[in-house]
């Protein structure tokens, strides 16, 4: 790793090296069943452990955790696109360009679209690693001040379906690619509209809170500010923005959110960020950084306010 085509102005040396200081990615780097075990241990256990026993979720929106509860989230890193993407992450350090591209050269969310069981499994994933982050947010944060919610990037609906039904009061617009909201198309009701369409492209609804779990990590810094740009622009002076992320820690020992980078990293070119990041990132696009609410559940929500 000292070889000097490794070394980038853009930082990228320590991104893939840093998460090597961890004896548990080194364990998880034997064998590509022992990685996908080992994501599902980190992302959905890791989340649920670090609750209180007092506020885990036993039973509520998204049912019992169950071992088959977590079975897709292997199966999506069991997909062959993943593990030719990991094989190629020497393109990755050498370009600062996710190696996925090598793989996907039109990017996950198009090879998505067109491979629908692919697609599928993936968006089961989502919401089994969702499973122990949903139940975190709604007991972390006060839904019950607005009428209307977006959830931007909300795949399935998980987190938008248990914040309306913590806020009795609330009305919800989920926002995703067509492909994903195929799926769940049965959601759709008085309550909670579904609204098809990309954010790069296609305006966002108006609402008084928006919603973005781990959406902004799949997406390098540009991006990121083009899609926080998307949700300024209809929201109201008043709306508030929650960016719900695994945030880095700013000391320099093992964390698992900078495994969860390299991941972001090869497969999308996006990024696990401190709240420094965050920050800037908001700045960038009108939105001031409010506060930081930590759930029990290992991810935080940044609150942010129009500017
Ligand atoms: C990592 S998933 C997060 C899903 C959900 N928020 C969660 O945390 O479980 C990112 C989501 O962004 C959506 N997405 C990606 N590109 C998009 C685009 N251009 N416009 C709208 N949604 C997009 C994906 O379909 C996916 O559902």
């Amino acid at each position: 790793m000292s070889s000097p085509t490794w070394a980038s102005p853009t930082g990228l040396t320590r991104r893939p090296v840093r998460p090597l200081s961890s004896r548990r990615w080194l364990a998880c780097s034997q064998t590509h069943s022992v990685v996908s075990y080992a994501f599902w241990r980190l992302t959905v256990c890791s989340s649920f452990k670090a609750m209180p026993s007092a506020t885990r979720p036993r039973r509520g929106c998204c049912g019992p955790i169950t071992p088959s509860r977590c079975a897709p989230l292997v199966r999506m890193f069991g997909l062959p696109v993943t593990w030719a993407s990991w094989e190629a992450l020497q393109h990755t350090v050498e370009t600062g360009l996710p190696a996925a591209e090598k793989v996907v050269p039109g990017g996950f969310w198009a090879y998505f679209a067109s491979h629908p069981e692919a697609s599928s499994i993936f968006n089961a994933a989502m919401t089994a690693k969702a499973h122990g982050q949903v139940a975190g947010v709604v007991a972390a944060y006060d839904f019950s001040g607005f009428g209307r919610i977006g959830d931007v990037g909300g795949g399935r609906g998980h987190l938008l379906r248990a914040v309306l039904d913590s806020a009795p009061q609330a009305s919800g617009v989920l926002c995703d690619l067509p492909d994903v909201l195929r799926e769940v198309s049965g959601l759709a009701s008085e309550r909670l509209k579904l609204q098809a369409g990309d954010f790069f492209k296609d305006p966002l609804p108006i609402c008084d809170a928006y919603l973005m779990m781990e959406v902004i990590h799949d997406w390098g810094d540009e991006k990121a500010v083009a899609i926080l740009k998307a949700v300024r622009r209809p929201a109201p002076p008043e709306a508030k923005l929650l960016v719900i992320e695994q945030i880095v820690p700013d000391d320099p020992g093992p964390h698992w959110t900078k495994t969860l980078d390299i991941h972001m990293l090869a497969l999308l070119g996006g990024r696990q960020r401190t709240r420094e990041q965050y920050e800037v990132l908001c700045a960038n696009a009108d939105f001031a950084l409010a506060r930081q609410i930590d759930t029990a559940a290992g991810i935080s929500i940044l609150e942010a306010v129009p500017v």
